[in-house]
């Protein structure tokens, strides 16, 4: 296909698209009936049923939604600075971003995917990739808080991960660009045969969850797109989607769409294991970081790994295969028993789904259509379990409910597709407003999906809701799919822009949610879990202020002795030991963000005061009748001032 013609399909869909979101903007004013409002009404002081973990995109955070609701409960800061839960600003958090690249305070969270066991979701954990400066967060959900985040080595826009595997062995993460491994100095148009792309195994211990990087297969320079984990019978695989096997850098609208077919490429983790413990690895020198929050010191750090071990696909046999794929596939996603492979070619108008089982008949009968870079090509034909036809345009995602049907996001057409697994009939579509990307149903990704709901996360809102300038929220939308057809129930806003999500039935989180920080466990180096420690420490210009907080007072509340000049490092210590009691705390003046400290937590700010001067400080938290009365002076004399420390509460 001449450049030329691809630029005019490129346009056709981009005035199709418009055209289309018109048309479906009139006719969209009646699709809420009565019975949709009452499924999802969940009345004042009922609980959903779901959780939804939505990724924020370019937010860099994770959004927790009650579903069927589509109420938001909480943004949970994971790779960018959040000034209200002071992510990033206290001292106890800023190591969660350093990276090999410093401190770096954003990041484009794509797609969430929860820890399982035996291949169902288990609720311990979620994880996260971010896609720009290559790393992987987890978040526990004891405390819906972030507590790891580990740096993707040889990785460049890191986006088809996070996804685990079915006992959460690993946590698995592919780079989308390639680049020269190790990075070097190199002209760009030696891309073709030199730019290589890595698949990161991230290893999770089955106990704490700690998460460490096993090891990384280096591939071929295409781009990998996105991946999901083989279960049951395909358990112990794990399939990317790649395009731009044509390799080229530059123009790639257009010279990335050159080959008819593309690959998923199908990574046997269980072969490279036995690689591993055969010592077939090579050692590289790498420099990645490797931050984790503590929950008993209320502290991160952060540790720079300097090598990481390294399986090259072009010399291992059996660690790798290419299904080819048309049409530079975007989704690759796997039903709940593992036997089908579904890859959303999303300039292709139909769904190629491989089987598991041919793809292993082809390997052992050695039938290889030629191979890239040493890794063997299997027949189209041969691993081919069935085509979705004439679906839709622009098939994106698929996702599985459990009962022997698919759903397919299609963007250009902007709608969801459900479709029969085994005879790929067609069975319902309805539109989306507008432009569908990802799209989840709670567990979809595991053997046991929960199939009552589907969320579709739309690219476009246009009219949809009051206008609020030129920018206007992003949506999700809820599809009711326990019956035979599917029903529109709800459109809600959502923070950031929504890749992906996971959701999880309410039941497997809520009882473990923690309440409160045990004070005797509180082993922060600077926490102040009694009211006789409290005191006013200076070290040249250095001061700590070790200093606690209950209804409705700090204690001290004055202190005097502070210069111009100095450090002011405040360890504020909650002594709450009641369920939803945080109190905050704010300083005139201070370059960072409030502390919102929970019951029995130690954070720390630092303010480095610029003024002579008596300074206030207040509580930002709401936390009793009183809050307005919890306050505090701080004076703050000329640098060459010899006042000495001192701090008090309640003295004249
Ligand atoms: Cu403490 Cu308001």
């Amino acid at each position: 296909m001449n450049k030329f013609r691809l630029v005019m399909i490129a346009t056709l869909v981009a005035t199709f698209l418009f055209v289309g979101c018109n048309q479906q903007g009139k006719d969209s004013s009646g699709a809420l009936a009565s019975s949709a409002a009452e499924k999802v009404y969940v009345a004042p002081g009922e609980h959903d049923d779901f959780y939804a973990f939505i990724s924020g995109g370019f937010s860099g955070q994770l959004s927790v939604y009650g579903l069927p609701s589509g109420r938001l409960f909480k943004v949970i800061p994971v790779f960018s600075q959040d000034a209200e839960k002071a992510w990033g600003y206290n001292e106890e958090t800023k190591p969660m971003l350093n990276t090999s690249h410093g401190f770096v305070p954003w990041d484009d969270s794509h797609h969430p995917d929860i820890s399982q066991t035996n291949g169902e979701l288990d609720g311990r954990f979620v994880f996260i990739n971010g896609n720009n400066t290559p790393r992987i967060a987890k978040i526990d959900l004891s405390v819906f808080e972030t507590t790891e985040i580990i740096e993707i080595p040889n990785s460049a826009g890191n986006h088809s991960s996070a996804f685990v595997t079915e006992n959460t062995e690993y946590v698995v993460a592919g780079t989308r660009f390639s680049v020269p491994i190790p990075q070097r100095d190199m002209p760009i148009n030696e891309y073709k045969g030199n730019f290589q792309g890595s698949l990161s195994f991230i290893s999770v211990d089955p106990e704490d969850g700690g998460m460490d990087l096993s090891f990384q297969i280096l591939m071929p320079g295409f781009d990998y797109d996105l991946a999901h984990p083989g279960r049951g019978a395909s358990h112990g695989w794990m399939f990317f989607s790649t395009y731009n096997s044509e390799e080229s850098h530059s123009l790639m609208e257009v010279n990335a769409s050159q080959n008819d077919k593309d690959f998923i490429a199908a990574v046997n983790w269980k072969k490279a294991e036995e690689y591993i413990n055969e010592g077939k690895f090579k050692t590289m020198p790498a420099n990645y970081a490797h931050n984790v929050y503590d929950e008993e010191t209320h502290t991160a750090t952060s540790t720079m790994k300097k090598e990481v071990r390294v399986l090259d696909a072009s010399e291992l046999p059996g660690l790798v295969y290419l299904l080819p794929t048309p049409k530079s596939p975007h989704g690759c996603d796997v039903n709940p028993t593992g036997e089908y492979i579904v890859g959303n070619g999303k300039l292709s108008s139909d769904l190629t789904v491989h089987s598991f089982a041919k793809m292993i008949d082809a390997i052992e009968s050695e039938k290889f259509d030629g191979e890239a870079y040493g890794i063997p090509i299997l027949s189209f034909e041969d691993v081919l379990a069935g085509t979705v036809k004439q679906a839709g345009l622009g098939p994106l995602h698929t996702e599985f409910d459990g009962q022997g049907n698919g759903y397919t996001t299609f963007f250009i057409s902007s709608e969801v597709v459900k479709w029969k697994v085994g005879t790929w009939e067609v069975v319902d579509r309805q539109p989306c407003y507008y432009s569908v990307g990802h799209l989840m149903i709670p567990g979809g990704n595991s053997r046991k999906p929960y199939g009552k709901y589907v969320v579709a996360m739309n690219k476009i809102t246009k009219d949809r809701y009051l206008p609020t300038g030129p920018e206007v929220t992003q949506s999700a939308q809820l599809y009711d799919i326990s019956g035979e057809k599917m029903e529109l129930l709800l459109d809600f806003p959502t923070v950031g822009e929504p890749h992906y999500a996971a959701g999880i039935p309410a039941d497997l989180i809520k009882e473990r949610s923690k309440k409160i920080y045990s004070l005797e466990e509180n082993k922060h180096k600077y926490a102040t879990t009694s009211d006789a420690n409290v005191r006013v420490e200076r070290n040249g210009n250095e001061v700590h202020i070790y200093m606690t907080m209950i209804r409705s007072h700090f204690n001290p509340d004055n202190i005097e002795g502070i210069k111009v000049g100095d450090k002011v490092y405040f360890h504020v210590t909650n002594l709450e030991q009641d369920y939803d009691v945080p109190h905050g705390v704010s300083m005139i003046g201070a370059n960072t963000s409030e502390l919102l400290i929970m019951p029995g937590q130690t954070e720390t700010f630092v303010w480095e005061p610029k003024q002579v001067g008596v300074w206030p400080f207040y509580c930002t938290d709401f936390c009793s009748a009183l809050h307005q009365e919890m306050q505090g002076y701080v004076r703050v004399s000329p640098a060459n001032s010899d006042l000495e420390l001192s701090w008090s509460l309640g003295e004249d």
